[in-house]
């Protein structure tokens, strides 16, 4: 083991770890370590202290339907939505997965040999999604840190998102703070509150946006 990765082990998650595991509030010791070290390296662009909690990606995998239409989780992080969707039964065929942090996306890689996994950045989304060959999801999972991000850069990210989406299709995103994290009316966006989990750290609020001009 490197020194880093010991000092790791040995701190912030090695005391995390007892606490929150046997409260089922984190999976997978390797992924939290990683997570630690990417957070370290940047704080506001991770914006959480441990991966989501297995709840939190429960309800979000739970918002994702049946059929053929593609779903794109961006900030995938450890994988823990990830691994939520696998297990209700969405076929890899119909996933990608878009992470900014090298490490992460090793990880990512190792632990769903099988999926699709894009190393880069939520903005480049639509030219990412065009090279694999998608040319439009039903379903977007956010796990960004909007809530670290200034009110223009929010915008921006979220109309670069709603580019991806099929004119029917959902954003799923998730939030620490209380508000809905959009400005809805400016964006033409219907917001609606999924629900807040307390099994998360911090309790998270779940938000779906589809368009207003959306029909049904
Ligand atoms: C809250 S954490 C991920 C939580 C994830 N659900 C998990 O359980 O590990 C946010 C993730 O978004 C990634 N991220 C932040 N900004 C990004 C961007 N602009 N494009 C792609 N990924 C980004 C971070 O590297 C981090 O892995």
């Amino acid at each position: 083991m490197r020194s880093y990765d010991a000092w790791i082990h040995h701190s912030e998650a090695g005391v995390l770890l007892p606490i929150l595991n046997p409260m089922g509030l984190i999976a997978g010791a390797r992924g939290v370590l990683l997570f630690n070290r990417s957070l370290l390296k940047s704080p506001l662009a991770v914006g959480a202290l441990v991966p989501s909690s297995p709840q939190l990606s429960r309800l979000i995998a739970s918002q994702v339907g049946g059929g053929s239409a593609h779903v794109l989780e961006i900030g995938a992080g450890t994988g823990s939505i990830t691994d939520a969707l696998l297990r209700r039964g969405l076929p890899a065929s119909r996933l990608l997965l878009i992470e900014r942090d090298p490490a992460l996306v090793t990880h990512l890689r190792k632990r769903f040999p099988h999926l699709r996994v894009r190393c880069g950045d939520a903005a480049h989304a639509e030219a990412i999604l065009r090279e694999e060959g998608i040319p439009r999801v039903q379903t977007l999972i956010s796990s960004l840190p909007i809530c670290n991000m200034s009110g223009d850069d929010r915008i921006s990210i979220v109309r670069r998102m709603m580019k991806v989406l099929a004119a029917n299709g959902q954003l799923v995103q998730f939030t620490y703070a209380a508000n809905c994290p959009f400005p809805t009316a400016l964006l033409g966006l219907r917001a609606e509150r999924l629900g807040r989990v307390w099994m998360n750290i911090p309790p998270a609020v779940v938000w779906r946006f589809t368009r207003r001009s959306q029909v049904g």
